[in-house]
């Protein structure tokens, strides 16, 4: 048993560790050190909670703490990097699920006891089910289009929208039903607990597979509410503040990656970009030549650059080139040149993609660079190299309104003196568009795979 003093402060210390830990996550530096204070902090409201409310045994609760550990430390270490979305999307959906419990359990609970539920906490039981079973489903339907489980490609059918909005009206008129009338039978609770858990079904269904990281970001969000509003349900100081954090930073994150691409929340969510159904001209590159280049030129133009900026993209994830990069980088600066990594908010296909990578494969953190930071850098920089990019370089979003992607800042590569591409083949990126900076008289090709043409670079680097 713990004092009620010492349990509130104990969960005050534990909220300043959250909010703390999230501080560090902000440089990939401090990162892991901020992972590890926010652990603790949920370390210590785990152990409160439990203790303080002395419904299990310090064995039981220690040996669940164990199973737990074990099980997360599993996980962690043997997702794939590139499976990492999908496996935040599971803990997602598995923290929307446990609010979706215990909203429904305290709701439960006080029906059978025959107790009023006063109307204060009958919203919030209602908003814990609600955002709790979207929470759920949508996040298993994201998992599953990012796993292939199921088609990546928007599932869209006339009247979605209407649809969805009925089903949320109904959950409205359901759940003030419930919450206003005290002698309320159970079948709106359930019907407030299906028809959410098929909203998060229909919600995300329609948002392609590649927008997935945007929509885990989103039900991130939704999960820290979920439990915020579960813990004014069970008046768990702890679990507001933690859910408020989650909350609002998940809400953040999504508005950075939608800024990042020049896209409102909206478009993401009701766009069904990726479908193939993309709208705005593909300009046409009819006329235009390409310049490809042997891997003999290219590292010689590498092996005397004095300024070198590496722009990496998807296709670097795809070929898995980071620690092959990692030695080209590190031979052309033996032969004097400085190397520097330009790294745009969303290259790749989630939130730091690329700073994880290259972190892995021991790129130092102050050669990163974010690309309003290094975007100057291109006037002076002699070769530009872009790996697996395409529309993070690509200059129809500065100069072509009708491009889907008009106005999403770009990496501006083609200021620089030469740009080698690194790609398999002319084949377009995301957003599905030509690209005009592979036919710009400073850009050479490279095709190939990215791995396969880094290694043979380093090998003819090796021998100048
Ligand atoms: P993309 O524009 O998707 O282009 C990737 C390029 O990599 C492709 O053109 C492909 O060309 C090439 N590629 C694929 N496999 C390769 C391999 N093995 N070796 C060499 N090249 C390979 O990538 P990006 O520039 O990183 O842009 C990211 C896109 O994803 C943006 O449109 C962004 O809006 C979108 N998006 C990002 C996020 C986040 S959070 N990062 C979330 C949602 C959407 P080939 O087929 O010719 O090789």
């Amino acid at each position: 048993m713990i004092p009620a003093s010492l349990e509130r402060l104990l969960y005050l210390v534990s909220a300043a560790l959250f909010i703390v830990g999230l501080k560090r996550l902000q440089s990939p530096a401090t990162a892991r050190q901020g992972n590890a204070i926010s652990g603790l902090g949920m370390l210590i409201a785990i152990v409160v909670t439990v203790l303080g409310l002395e419904i299990l045994s310090p064995a039981v609760l220690g040996a669940g703490l164990l199973v737990g550990s074990a099980v997360g430390w599993w996980m962690a270490r043997s997702v794939q990097m590139t499976s990492m979305p999908q496996m935040v999307a599971l803990l997602n959906g598995f923290g929307g699920a446990a609010s979706l419990l215990v909203g429904g359990a305290e709701f439960l609970k006080s029906e059978l006891r025959g107790e009023t539920i006063p109307v204060d906490t009958g919203i919030t039981i209602q908003l814990s089910l609600l955002i709790g079973a979207v929470t759920l489903t949508g996040s298993l339907i994201a998992w599953a289009k990012l796993q292939e489980v199921m088609t990546g490609k928007p599932i869209t059918y006339p009247g979605q929208k209407l649809l969805n909005a009925l089903l949320f009206l109904a959950v409205i008129v359901l759940s003030a039903y419930q919450i206003m009338t005290p002698e309320a039978h159970l079948w709106p609770f359930y019907a407030v607990c299906g028809i959410s858990l098929l909203l998060g079904v229909l919600l995300v269904i329609p948002i392609g597979g590649a927008d997935m990281p945007v929509v885990i970001s989103l039900l991130n969000s939704y999960s820290g509410i979920a439990g915020a509003m579960t813990g004014f349900v069970i008046q768990n100081d702890v679990l507001i503040i933690s859910g408020a954090l989650v909350g609002s930073s998940g809400i953040i994150l999504s508005q950075i990656m939608c800024k990042a691409m020049n896209r409102s929340l909206a478009n993401v969510l009701f766009g069904a970009f990726g479908g193939g159904t993309a709208t705005g001209t593909k300009k046409s590159a009819a006329g235009l030549t390409v310049k490809s280049v042997t891997v003999e030129d290219a590292a010689i133009q590498l092996a005397y650059a004095q300024q070198v900026i590496i722009v990496p993209g998807y296709g670097m994830a795809v070929a898995q080139a980071q620690h092959a990069v990692r030695e080209l980088a590190d031979l052309i600066e033996k032969k004097g040149g400085t190397v520097r990594y330009a790294i745009h908010a969303v290259a790749g296909r989630m939130p730091g993609h690329m700073n994880v990578l290259l972190a892995e494969a021991n790129v130092p953190y102050d050669k990163m660079f974010a690309m309003e930071d290094i975007n100057s850098d291109f006037d002076n920089c002699d070769v530009a190299v872009v790996i697996g990019a395409n529309d993070v370089v690509n200059p129809a979003a500065r100069t072509d309104p009708s491009s889907p992607i008009f106005g999403m800042p770009i990496l501006d590569v083609d200021r620089a003196k030469s740009c080698i591409v690194l790609k398999r083949s002319m084949g377009a990126g995301f957003a599905g568009i030509e690209n005009e900076l592979f036919y710009a008289p400073r850009t050479s090709m490279l095709f190939g795979d990215a791995k396969q043409s880094i290694t043979k670079l380093v090998s003819e680097v090796k021998q100048l």
